[in-house]
């Protein structure tokens, strides 16, 4: 499968610079979510039919049925303990790394597989660079047993932050509650501009209900940024 749309160029250009620059021979690594990832995991499928010899843990169901089918080699934590580094995208990246992640509903696996890896690099098309986070809605991973009340502490948090109107809106397709590969809800807090994202990231998962959040701060080593004409920066 080869990218056809300008935006898919770059994502693929984004996944194919961090196999060149980072992924060697005998690596352990964390394969990332979300469409940038999934052409990272169709090109390394590739590096390792030409022989190139690395172990992966899947950060979604998703992305384990795209490497079992481009014949990338699985293992688990529990079985690697470390890795040496994940390769993820991000739904927003800022000049210090703090990231949105979460847009694909796979925020839960990437950051466990992340917080076991030496290194992460996030791999972007240059779209998702931003000055400031916040203009893509956060997502939260909520348990659903009373979602509405966890809700309802998640906007009083973010009211003493310094976002006293954010909405807060549970995802929902086809007019059912989107379920995440853990069977838990996410609510996605619109919330414009984030001034503190240390601030957000490390209180909000004290909420009881609240399983994990999109703010991923001070996970990202570097960036790979892909562009359309099929170049690559490392950042
Ligand atoms: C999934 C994620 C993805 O990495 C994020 O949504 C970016 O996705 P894409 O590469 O499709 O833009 O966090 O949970």
């Amino acid at each position: 499968m080869q990218p056809s749309s300008e935006q898919d160029r770059a994502k693929w250009a984004a996944g194919v610079g961090a196999i060149e620059t980072y992924v060697q021979d005998g690596m352990k690594l964390g394969l990332g979510s979300g469409t940038t990832s999934h052409w990272f995991v169709r090109a390394l499928g590739k590096a390792v039919a030409d022989g190139l010899d690395v172990v992966g843990v899947p950060t979604s169901t998703a992305t384990r049925d795209l490497a079992i089918e481009g014949g990338v080699p699985l293992t688990t934590l529990a079985e690697a303990v470390r890795l040496d580094l994940t390769i993820d995208g991000a739904d927003e990246i800022d000049h210090n790394g703090a990231m949105i992640k979460g847009g694909g509903a796979c925020l839960l696996w990437e950051r466990i597989v992340a917080d076991a890896s030496e290194r992460m690099v996030a791999v972007v098309d240059d779209s998702k660079l931003v000055p400031t986070l916040g203009a893509f809605p956060l997502p939260i991973e909520v348990i659903p047993y009373e979602w509405e009340s966890t809700k309802r502490s998640i906007a009083r948090l973010l009211d003493k932050l310094g976002h006293p109107a954010a909405d807060l809106m549970l995802r929902t397709r086809d007019g059912a509650p989107v379920v995440t590969d853990s069977g838990n809800y996410l609510i996605d807090a619109h919330l414009k501009s984030i001034a503190d994202p240390l601030a957000i990231d490390a209180q909000l998962n004290w909420i009881p209900g609240v399983v994990e959040n999109g703010l991923f701060t001070g996970i990202a080593d570097e960036m790979v940024v892909g562009r359309a004409d099929g170049t690559y920066d490392v950042r």
